[in-house]
């Protein structure tokens, strides 16, 4: 279950300034947690912890971080525990992909790594501890539907989802007993800053309107799912359908299908 709110406690949320991020802090908020916010727009982060405390008369702190840059992480973990809060609920949701084929890519392929991968990972090595000696603590890691098949022209991001939903769902099982509860989040296509990010905008557009869903409606399918003690939450039919299919489909032709998929519906390559 997720620990109930307490003025000594907080949840950290990061890639709160924008997207499922923000729709996190806010149904959080409404719970009446407090809320530790990071990413790197600082001035987003005032504004939804202006709106949330207003709101909600929930205590909010902002912490502007680069969770791609360890030394941004260590000095956010210190600013956060100078706050003398227990962090009880950790949502680790920041992330960004990139797409197009693998070789050019650079050092933005590390930058995916990092975001997606270890600043998860790292945030967990650090809160887990403590929620273990407490004997109470609520993680939800936020992968993705990619995470279930290598993706040609998304390989860093697909294969960073990939680590993240192993390393929920083992960590899942070790602390289950613990009064520990690890969720993986695994979403498929919402509208928030993703796509421009990602430079997927046209790749967007040919999703189907009924595959998108809202942030808010995903953030509180996650929630519900950590609040449950699941280990896993793909958010709609369709999705579990997909992530059933490539998770129980030989590697061979699954990689010839997505292959066939990556050359028609990468336009800029053509
Ligand atoms: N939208 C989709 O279709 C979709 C599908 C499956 C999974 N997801 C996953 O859902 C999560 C939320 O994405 P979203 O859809 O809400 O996208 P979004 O609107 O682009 O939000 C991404 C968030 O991550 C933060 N972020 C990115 N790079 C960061 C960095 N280096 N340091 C700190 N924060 C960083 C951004 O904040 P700043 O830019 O201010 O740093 C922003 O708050 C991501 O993990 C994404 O991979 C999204």
């Amino acid at each position: 279950v997720i620990p109930p709110p307490s003025p000594r406690r907080a949840c950290l949320v990061t890639g709160a300034s924008s997207g499922l991020g923000a729709a996190f802090a806010r149904a959080l908020a409404a719970r009446g947690h407090g809320l530790s916010l990071t990413a790197r727009r600082a001035d987003r982060l005032q504004t939804l912890a202006g709106e949330l405390r207003e709101r909600w008369g929930t205590p909010v702190s902002v912490h502007p971080c680069d969770l791609g840059s360890e030394a941004d992480r260590r000095a956010l973990i210190d600013a956060v525990a100078g706050e003398g809060r227990a962090i009880e609920v950790l949502v680790n949701n920041a992330g960004f992909a990139l797409s197009g084929p693998f070789a050019g890519q650079d050092s933005q392929l590390l930058e995916v790594m990092r975001v997606n991968g270890e600043a998860p990972a790292h945030l967990c090595e650090t809160y887990v501890p403590g929620m273990v000696a407490r004997g109470r603590g609520a993680i939800l890691n936020v992968s993705s539907i990619a995470a279930f098949a290598p993706l040609p022209s998304f390989a860093a991001y697909a294969a960073a989802k990939t680590l993240v939903l192993n390393l929920t769902l083992a960590l899942h099982a070790e602390l289950r007993h613990r009064g520990v509860t690890v969720t993986a989040l695994a979403p498929g296509a919402m509208r928030t800053e993703f796509a421009e990010v990602s430079g997927t905008a046209s790749l967007a557009a040919g999703i189907p309107g009924r595959l998108w869903s809202p942030p808010e409606r995903v953030a509180e399918a996650g929630l519900r799912g950590l609040d449950r003690g699941q280990p896993l939450v793909v958010v709609g039919v369709a999705y579990r359908a997909l992530a059933m299919l490539a998770h129980h489909t030989p590697r061979r032709p699954l990689l010839a299908t997505l292959a066939r998929a990556s050359a028609r519906g990468w336009p800029s390559e053509h």
